[in-house]
Order: structure tokens, then C-alpha cells, then sequence
């Protein structure tokens, strides 16, 4: 005859299952809204989800269920569901936000540094090209500007800016490669620079990239840099999480293409950065227009894009940066168009965007502004 199980004792147990998304107790996370514990060792939690419809709450309840009867003496689980208001979603983002931090590993970038990493919905939308001239359009203002390729399996970055070689390791660190862009330079990493070729890329995966990228912040000796950008692979899913983990200060910058499927784009971002809880600081419209030498404008992409994803998102419309031949081959030349023709039309928008960055957004977005915009987005996103 085993004694009528402690509903204490249960909650405790409760606090070894983690939210599938947030990796995070549950209970921590303040969702274990109560614990009954009937005369025959019938057990009713209660769980607060974030939104009813949340697709993983059967795998919520397994996991409740299965937890709750490590107990002894615990029979049946029932597990009752009830929705988050606002007030108490906002709450579980800045709980899941604190917990994160105090969890993540300690990375060797410096925590002065701004995080940027640059999304994208989906990939070809110029991305890579973006980040690379970005980078390099912040070292021209005098910046030291780490820029990490996280695309894991389809690092473009090292042929961007037309360098290679095996990165060495000293002290049990990894040193990057260092480009100097007076007055300030670059300091690069790239799975490029540690694979052999890019089938041994295609290998990587899901926990794999995830790792990657902490090793990456964890195992290099990047330094003392203003700026890390992170180009990030295309698309939502485990790195955007992993990288909220190990750097919950990271701000998302998503990159777009001006055609109006903006829509599609912007949910899917949106979701991102809910389950992500990262911030987002603007949008970059890119291949706007093509400007000609006459200085008339094509619309090649449609236009308005960028405009509808950040309204969509309630963030700043950062740059809209041309479509210009000289991106293209000087991706693919290892020469940036930023640094080898800032006064092209692409040079000149990327100049503006690094400004824009450096001057006007210069202080790192609000923790509880972010929230608050989360929480809005969190509404989209549902
Ligand atoms: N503004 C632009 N003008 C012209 N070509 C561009 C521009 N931006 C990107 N490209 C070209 O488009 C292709 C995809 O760009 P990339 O940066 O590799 O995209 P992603 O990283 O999003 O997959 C590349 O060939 C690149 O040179
Ligand atoms: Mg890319």
C-alpha cells in the first residue's frame, strides 16, 4: 500500500520536462498551472500553453503524463489545458529569454559586441551578399567586424571575399581569418575553411549545425570585435533556436527581395522569431531596382517587398540595395562591391545601411521593448 502521492513531489518531477521549442522547464517557465491529486491516485495538471493550438501540446502531455508517474503511487494523469493570456505569454518570453542566458555557454565573443545574424525566409534572396558587403561596409567606417558563415552547407562566404586555407587552432582555440578594410578589418570563419569540400558539408545536420555554430562562438578566438554578423542558413528551424540559446542579445536582420510574396515570407519570419525569441531590427530589401547608367530605374523584381515585410513585422525598413551587376561578379571575383566600388549604386546603399546601423540604431534594442514587440509578433505569428 503505497501512501497518496505529494502533488509537491509531482510538480518537482513536472520540472524535468522541458518545452519541446524553448528547451526549458516547463515549470520554470511558469506553465504548470496546478496539480490535483485525488483519493485514488487519480493526478489532474493543469497546463498553460501558449496558444491552444500549439502542434506539440500531445508531446507536452506525453511527457507531463509520463513524468507525473515517476511518483509513486500516482495512477491515472489527466492533463487539462488552458490558454496564456498576453500578459502571461510575455512573461514566458522573458522567462525563457532569462533562462537562456543563464544557461548559454560562455562564448569567446566579447559581450560589448553587437550580434547581428541575417535571414532569410528562403534562400537565393541575396543573403550572403548582404552580410559579406555589410561586413565590409562597417570595417570601411573603422570597425572590427567579426562575420560568421553559419550556412552551414552552403558556405559562400570564403569565395564572397576570395579567401581560403584551413583555419589553424593554437591554445585549444580556433584562429579566424583576418582581412584588413582600412581603416578597420575583418575577422572570418567559415565551415568553408574546415571542410574539405562542400559534400562533406552537405553532411552536416539538425543537432550537427547546431553544434557547429556553437563551436563557433565558443571555440573561436575572435577577439575584440564591434560587430559579429552571422549569416545565417536559409529558411527557420534549429539554428535560429540554438543561436537564441547561446546568444539571446543576437538581433535578426532579414533580408528580402521585393517581390509582394512578401506575405508567406513574413509568416514564416515572424514565427521564427517567436520561437526563436530573438528580436528583430529591420528589414534589407535587396535587388530592388536595377539602376541604368542613364539613371532610369527598372523594377525587374516588382517592388514594395521589403516595405510590406516590415510593416508586417513593425520594424524598420533598413536598405533597399539595388540590383547590380557588380554584386554578382564581385561575389563572385572575392572582390565585395562595397569596398571595390562604394560609389556604384550597390556601394553607396551598403555604405548607407552600415550608417544607418552605426548612427541611427546604434544602441542595442530595449529588452523590454523587444518583448513587447515579440509578444505583437507572437499575435502574427499564431
Ligand atoms: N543586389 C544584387 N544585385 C545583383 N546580383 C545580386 C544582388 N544580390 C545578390 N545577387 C546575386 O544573387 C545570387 C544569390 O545571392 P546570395 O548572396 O548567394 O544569396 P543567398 O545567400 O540568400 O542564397 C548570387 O549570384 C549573387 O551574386
Ligand atoms: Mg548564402
Amino acid at each position: 500500500m503505497t501512501a497518496r502521492p505529494d502533488p509537491a513531489e509531482i510538480e518537482a518531477r513536472l520540472g524535468r520536462v522541458l518545452d519541446p521549442e524553448l528547451r526549458v522547464s516547463i515549470t520554470e517557465l511558469g506553465m504548470v498551472k496546478g496539480v490535483r491529486v485525488g483519493d485514488d491516485g487519480t493526478v489532474v495538471v493543469e497546463v498553460a500553453l501558449t496558444t491552444l493550438g500549439c502542434p506539440l501540446r500531445a508531446e507536452i502531455r506525453a511527457e507531463v503524463a509520463a513524468a507525473a508517474r515517476t511518483v509513486p503511487g500516482v495512477r491515472d494523469v489527466e492533463v487539462r489545458y488552458a490558454e496564456m493570456t498576453p500578459e502571461q505569454r510575455s512573461a514566458l518570453m522573458a522567462r525563457a529569454r532569462k533562462a537562456a542566458q543563464d544557461r548559454a555557454p560562455a562564448t569567446e565573443v566579447p559581450a560589448r559586441t553587437r550580434v547581428l545574424a541575417i535571414a532569410s525566409g528562403k534562400g537565393g534572396v541575396g543573403k550572403s551578399s548582404v552580410t559579406v558587403n555589410l561586413a565590409v561596409a562597417l570595417a570601411r567606417r573603422g570597425h572590427v567586424v567579426g562575420l560568421l558563415d553559419a550556412d552551414i552547407w552552403g558556405f559562400s562566404v570564403p569565395r564572397m571575399l576570395g579567401i581560403g586555407g584551413r583555419l589553424r587552432g593554437e591554445d585549444g582555440k580556433i584562429v579566424p581569418h583576418e582581412l584588413p578594410v582600412p581603416p578597420g578589418r575583418l575577422v572570418v570563419t567559415s565551415m568553408g575553411f574546415l571542410v574539405d569540400d562542400e559534400t562533406t558539408a552537405l553532411m552536416w545536420r539538425g543537432l550537427i549545425l547546431t553544434k557547429a555554430l556553437e563551436q563557433f562562438l565558443t571555440d573561436v578566438r575572435w577577439g575584440d570585435l564591434d560587430y559579429l554578423l552571422i549569416d545565417m542558413p536559409p529558411g527557420t528551424g534549429d539554428l535560429q533556436m540554438g543561436l537564441a540559446r547561446l546568444m539571446p542579445r543576437a538581433e535578426l536582420v532579414v533580408v528580402t527581395t521585393p517581390a509582394r510574396a512578401a506575405q508567406k515570407v513574413a509568416a514564416r519570419v515572424a514565427d521564427m522569431a517567436r520561437r526563436s525569441h530573438l528580436g528583430v531590427l529591420g528589414v534589407i530589401e535587396n535587388m530592388s531596382e536595377l539602376v541604368l547608367d542613364d539613371g532610369r530605374r527598372l523594377a525587374l523584381f516588382g517592388s514594395g517587398g521589403g516595405e510590406e515585410l516590415a510593416e508586417e513585422l513593425r520594424v524598420p525598413l533598413l536598405a533597399r540595395i539595388p540590383i547590380a551587376p557588380e554584386v554578382a561578379y564581385g561575389g563572385d571575383e572575392g572582390r565585395p562591391v562595397a569596398g571595390h566600388d562604394p560609389d556604384g549604386p550597390a556601394g553607396r546603399a551598403f555604405t548607407a545601411l552600415a550608417e544607418r546601423l552605426a548612427v541611427d540604431l546604434a544602441p542595442p534594442v530595449q529588452m523590454a521593448g523587444c518583448t513587447a514587440r515579440l509578444a505583437a509578433l507572437f499575435d502574427v505569428g499564431a
